[in-house]
């Protein structure tokens, strides 16, 4: 800025710097405002001289003093913004606050306890060499009961209380076995080594153990030579990895008109286990799945020729096997969406 000439406002100039830098607080600072910016202020003061001053002059000392004006105030501003610098300094100094402290983290979520059963036994059939395939959980009755071996009006139907749509024909499906048509008729007449997941829904009275809606994982091998030896092999690796390899795996015949035999499958549960008299209804073994040798119809409704292959199938309920594993004894838990269980998982 150009030097201000007139000796008044030159030594007003020197007189407001020198003043502002004498001001210890901001209280001093807002005392300084008003003696050289307020109505009755030096800076008034100055102004208020120019009329008295011969014409010639005015000029030049008007523009001074509003290079003063300007300077001053650009001084007490820079003044106060220090000031309040360091006014906070101060209160943090004598408040110390930590601000390396780490923060509380959000709450993460975690899988639900459904998905993670799921998951674990897709990776055990997946080491055995089994694809995880999904199908429709809306089906029509030709593939949930007619292909599988229950024409309209089979007594076998009563195993499974269905909902129906109000579109004839269309259902939700009971069980993953339908799947097992649908995975044929895709990889016909290939050999297939497949698990089916997914949920299926049944009009049942809810109680502790059954419920509305529940996931099955069916599963599915077809090929040349596929025999009962490789289902009780495979059953009995996946109850063993699943359980432990002390458990015992127990085959009893059973019926499902889409497999031929049929069997029911159990392990035994450790008689220390405290829940193992409710769990097995006393008998010391406990179901976990229904299976057998697929049905020749089924194989035929499924583009195969079961002159030429044989298959294993099996469904079991990850719910029912999640309740043994964790001891939970409300299967209506699962979809009741209360925090307070999900988060134990
Ligand atoms: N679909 C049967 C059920 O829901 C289980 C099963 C599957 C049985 C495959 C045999 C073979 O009870």
């Amino acid at each position: 800025m150009e030097p201000v000439s007139n000796p008044d406002l030159a030594l007003l100039l020197a007189t407001g710097t020198g003043d502002l830098s004498a001001c210890a607080d901001e209280a001093a600072l807002r005392v300084w405002n008003t003696r050289y910016f307020g109505e009755k202020g030096e800076m008034v003061a100055a102004m208020k001289k120019l009329p008295t001053l011969p014409p010639t002059e005015r000029k030049g000392y008007g523009q001074e003093a509003n290079r003063v004006k300007l300077q001053l105030g650009e001084a007490y501003g820079k003044a106060l913004e220090a000031e309040s610098e360091k006014a906070l300094l101060a209160s943090v100094n004598a408040t110390p606050l930590d601000i390396t402290l780490p923060g509380r983290p959000p709450r993460r979520g975690n899988l639900h306890p459904a998905t993670k059963m799921m998951r674990e036994i897709y990776g055990i059939f997946a080491d055995m060499g089994f694809q995880v395939f999904r199908t429709r959980e809306v089906e029509d009755d030709e593939t949930n009961f007619e292909l599988l071996n229950m024409p309209p009006h089979h007594p076998a139907r009563d195993m499974w209380d269905t909902f129906h749509t109000t579109t004839p024909g269309v259902l939700l499906r009971t069980h993953t076995s339908p799947g097992q048509i649908h995975v044929m008729k895709q990889f016909c007449p290939g050999p297939i080594r497949a698990v089916l997941p997914g949920m299926c829904y049944r009009f049942e009275a809810i109680s502790t153990r059954s419920e509305i809606q529940f996931q099955q994982v069916e599963g599915l091998a077809i090929g040349e030579g596929v025999t009962m030896a490789d289902l009780k092999g495979t059953i009995g690796a996946f109850a063993r990895r699943l359980f432990g390899q002390e458990r015992q795996v127990r085959f009893r015949s059973s019926y499902f008109p889409f497999t031929e035999p049929s069997i029911e499958v159990d392990i035994d549960w450790p008689k220390e286990d405290p829940n193992a008299d409710r769990l097995t209804k006393g008998t010391g073994w406990l179901e976990i799945m229904g299976a057998g040798m697929i049905h020749p119809t089924v194989l035929r409704n499924g583009g195969y020729d079961p002159e030429k292959v044989s298959g294993f199938a099996f469904g079991m309920g990850p719910q029912r096997i999640a309740m043994l594993r964790h001891a939970i004894d409300n299967i209506r838990l699962f979809w009741g969406n209360d925090l307070r269980f999900l988060s134990r998982f």
